[in-house]
């Protein structure tokens, strides 16, 4: 998937991935995870997700990463918020009190700007990659944070012979094969999503799983 392929999804507005209401693994499990109240929070490859403002409702900051300036402005404008716009390295940031997003591609994001961050919010970000992408994703998350930080990972498992991605499926094994040099994994909930997904029946899947995990980065040694 490249650059252009969200931008053109973004232009013409086939967000199919974007929910309405709060992500419910996010409000079952975020207390879960042991985040301190006002502790930063990444959200990478972050959309327009309305779960930023939970958990900005939380007294979190909220650093959201996304690579169309599309989704920051309508972001801010579907909750008529004003940010503030200024460049950071290669980003344009967007900013209203404790969220900021910046708008450019992940693997520019150093571990600088990532500043204080203590927890991550990934939710239909690594399943938006190819099989040949995941592997520098998680290279590249892990690089970026601080030992100790926890994360909330959501994937979606089903046949993938039976669709094409985005979104791709991304089994257990292959989320621990990508994680478990770095972080400690366990898994927190399998949801069972077919029977509320009618558009992926409509396209062939017999089976859905919405699979929720609790990632924490290890101490990365000496
Ligand atoms: C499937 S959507 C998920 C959005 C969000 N996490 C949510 O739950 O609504 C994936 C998002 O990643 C963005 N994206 C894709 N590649 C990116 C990259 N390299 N850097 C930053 N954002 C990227 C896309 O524009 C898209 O908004």
């Amino acid at each position: 998937m490249t650059p252009e392929f969200w931008l053109n999804r973004w232009q013409r507005g086939e967000l199919g991935w974007h929910e309405e209401e709060i992500n419910r693994h996010l409000a079952e499990h975020w207390s879960s995870l042991e985040v301190p109240n006002k502790a930063p929070v990444l959200v990478p490859l972050c959309g327009k997700s309305l779960d930023m403002l939970w958990l900005a409702s939380l007294g979190h900051a909220v650093l959201g990463i996304e690579i169309s300036r599309l989704a920051a402005e309508q972001f801010f404008a579907e909750h008529q918020l004003m940010p503030r716009v200024d460049q950071l390295g290669p980003f344009q940031r967007y900013q209203v009190d404790e969220i900021s997003l910046l708008v450019g591609d992940f693997f520019d994001l150093q571990r600088a700007q990532l500043t204080g961050i203590s927890a991550v919010y990934d939710r239909a970000s690594l399943i938006a990659l190819p099989p040949e992408t995941r592997p520098r994703y998680a290279r590249h998350l892990s690089r970026l944070l601080p030992d100790g930080v926890r994360s909330l990972l959501i994937t979606l498992e089903y046949d993938q012979a039976r669709m094409k991605g985005p979104p791709f499926s991304v089994t257990e094994p292959e989320v621990r094969a990508l994680f478990e040099a770095s972080f400690q994994i366990e898994t927190l909930s399998v949801f069972d999503a077919l029977a509320e997904s009618p558009r992926f029946r409509a396209r062939g899947l017999d089976s859905l799983d919405e699979r929720v995990y609790r990632l924490q980065r290890q101490v990365s040694a000496a």
